[in-house]
C-alpha cells in the first residue's frame, strides 16, 4: 500500500525521535536505516503505532504516497550526497527530498540546484532542540520553494514546538536559507554557552561560590530577564551529583568539542564582511580549551597575577554586575547573529523575515529565551532595522548595562581570569559606538607601503601620498 505520509531515513536518536513525533501526531511514517541498527531492531520487535520499518529502500519508497516526501536525518556532508544518489533511481518528478540534518548551507544550495534540474523538489530544513526537541517539538527552519514547503507544512506544524499555541515553524526562504538560519542559531548557541561558562568561572573563582550556590544563582536568574533554556539547564547541571555524592561538573574534562556549525557562522561573518566577533571568539574559546596538553605546560611556564577574591561587602554588587554583563553579552551576540542573517538575506536574495525567525526561536530550540519576544517585536516594527542595538528597548538596556560589563571585565583582567567573550563583547560595543576610530592610520599605512589610496574627510575623491617625498 502506497499510503504512508512521509519516509524518514536515518534511525539515529534524532531521526527516530522525529519519526515517533510525526507518528504520534497521527501520520503514517515509513522508516529506513542503512544498517540494521539497534533502533531498527527494536522497531521490528516492538512495533510503534503508525511507524513502519523497512529493510529495503525500494519497499520503503514504494510505501509512500505520491508525491513522496523522504526526509534524511543522517550525518551532514558526503553521506547526504551519497544518499541522494541512491534515492534518485527510485524517485519520480515532483517527489520531495528533505534534508533535516545540520548541513552546510552552501551544500544545500548546490543540492537544491542539482535536484531542480532532475525535477526533484528539495528542502534544506534546520531542526533545533536536540533529541528531546525532536520527540516533543523542535523549532523548524525550512528552506526551499514554497510549493515544496506546503507539501509538508501540515506535518511540520503539527510536530513543531508551540510557543503559547503558536507553531515554531515558518517558511524561511529559498534554497539554503533554512540551513543558514540554523547555522546562525548554532553560532549564537556557542556564544550564549561561552558567556555562561565565563560567568560560571567568575562566580566560582572570584566570588568563591560553591556548586549549590552557583546552581541557585542560575535558577534565580532564570526567573528574570535572562530566562532561557541554557540558563535553566546550567542551574540543573551545577547541582547534579553522581552516585558517590560528587558534583559531576567538577569531574568533566575542560576540553570542549564542536561539530563545526559555530565555525561556519564565524567564516560566514568573514565572507560577508560582518563583524561577528562575539560568536567567533566563542569558537576560538572552544578550540583553545581543547589544547589541554599545551595549557598544562603553559600553566607552569607563563605567569599571571594572583587572584584576589571579591570582598564580602562587594560580592552582592559584583554578582549583580555579572548578571547584567551576561544579559548584555547575550543581546550583543543575538544582535551580531541577526546582522549576519540580514547581510546574508541581501547577498542571497532570501528576503528573510527576522521577526518570524525570532518567533520560531522562542520554543523548542536551544537558544530559546524570553529576550526573543523583544527581538521579534523590534523586527516586526521594522524588518530593515539597521541594528538590533538601535531598537529602543535594547538601546536602553545596553546604555545602562555596559558599566557592569566594564566592571567585571576589568576585574577579570586584573586577576588574570580569561573572559574572551565578555572582552570581545565590550570591545565590539566600544568600537561600534566610536565615531573617529584609528582606522585612518591603517589606511595611511596601506597607502604608504602599497599605494592602496585613501579617502579624506575634507574632500571627495581618492588620494595617494608619496610618503617618502620630503
Ligand atoms: C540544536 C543543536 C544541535 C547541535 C548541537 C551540537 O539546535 O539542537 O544546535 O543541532 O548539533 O548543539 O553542536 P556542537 O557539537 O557543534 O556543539
Amino acid at each position: 500500500m502506497s499510503n504512508h505520509d512521509i519516509g524518514i531515513i536515518g534511525m539515529g536518536v534524532m531521526g527516530k525521535n522525529l519519526a515517533c513525533n510525526i507518528a504520534n501526531t497521527g501520520y503514517k511514517v515509513s522508516v529506513f536505516n542503512r544498517s540494521h541498527n539497534q533502533i531498527m531492531k527494536i522497531l521490528f520487535k516492538k512495533p510503534i503505532e503508525r511507524l513502519f520499518p523497512y529493510l529495503s529502500i525500494k519497499k520503503f519508497i514504494n510505501s509512500l504516497r505520491k508525491p513522496r516526501c523522504v526526509m534524511l536525518m543522517i550525518q551532514s556532508g558526503i553521506p547526504v550526497d551519497e544518499l541522494i544518489q541512491t534515492l534518485l533511481p527510485y524517485l519520480c518528478s515532483g517527489d520531495l527530498i528533505i534534508d533535516g540534518g545540520n548541513s552546510f548551507y552552501e551544500d544545500t544550495i548546490k543540492r537544491f540546484n542539482f535536484l531542480q534540474k532532475k525535477s526533484i523538489q528539495f528542502l534544506g530544513v534546520g531542526i533545533s532542540g536536540g533529541s528531546e526537541g525532536a520527540l516533543k517539538g523542535p523549532s523548524i527552519m525550512p528552506g526551499g520553494t514554497i510549493e515544496a514547503y506546503e507539501l509538508v507544512a501540515p506535518i511540520f506544524k503539527n510536530i513543531s514546538a508551540k510557543y503559547h499555541k503558536e507553531e515554531c515553524v515558518e517558511y524561511i526562504g529559498s534554497d539554503g536559507s533554512g540551513h543558514y538560519v540554523k547555522m546562525v542559531h548554532n553560532g549564537i548557541e556557542y556564544s550564549d554557552m561561552q558567556l555562561i561558562a565565563e560567568t560560571y568561572s567568575l562566580l566560582k573563582n572570584l566570588v568563591g561560590i560553591d556548586n549549590i550556590g552557583l546552581s541557585d544563582i542560575f535558577k534565580n536568574w532564570n526567573k528574570g530577564e535572562l530566562c532561557s533554556y541554557l540558563i535553566e539547564i546550567t542551574g540543573n547541571i551545577l547541582c547534579k551529583q553522581d552516585e558517590d555524592g560528587n558534583f559531576i561538573i567538577d569531574y568533566i574534562l575542560d576540553s570542549a568539542s564542536n561539530k563545526g556549525t559555530g565555525m561556519w557562522t564565524a567564516k560566514s561573518g568573514l565572507d560577508l564582511y560582518t563583524p561577528c566577533s562575539v560568536i567567533t571568539e566563542s569558537v576560538f574559546a572552544r578550540y583553545l580549551s581543547s589544547y589541554k596538553a599545551n595549557r598544562m605546560i603553559a600553566s607552569t611556564i607563563l605567569s599571571g597575577p594572583q587572584i584576589s577574591k571579591i570582598s564580602d561587602c562587594d560580592k552582592e554588587k559584583f554578582i549583580k554586575d555579572i548578571r547584567k554583563a551576561l544579559f548584555l553579552g547575550k543581546i550583543i551576540s543575538y544582535a551580531q547573529g541577526f546582522s549576519l542573517m540580514k547581510r546574508a538575506s541581501a547577498r542571497y536574495s532570501w528576503n528573510l523575515s527576522f521577526s518570524k525567525i525570532a518567533k520560531i526561536f522562542r520554543a523548542g530550540c536551544i537558544i530559546r529565551a524570553n529576550l526573543l519576544n523583544d527581538i521579534s517585536a523590534a523586527y516586526s516594527e521594522n524588518n530593515d532595522l539597521i541594528d538590533l542595538l538601535f531598537a529602543p528597548i535594547f538601546r536602553d538596556i545596553v546604555n545602562s548595562y555596559h558599566f557592569s560589563l566594564r566592571n567585571i571585565v576589568s576585574i577579570a583582567v586584573s586577576n588574570g581570569i580569561s573572559v574572551p567573550v565578555f572582552s570581545a563583547t565590550l570591545s565590539y560595543y566600544d568600537a561600534y559606538r566610536t565615531v573617529n576610530s584609528s582606522a585612518n592610520l591603517i589606511q595611511a599605512q596601506r597607502d604608504y607601503f602599497g599605494s592602496h589610496t585613501y579617502h579624506r574627510i575634507d574632500r571627495s575623491g581618492i588620494f595617494h601620498t608619496d610618503w617618502l617625498d620630503k
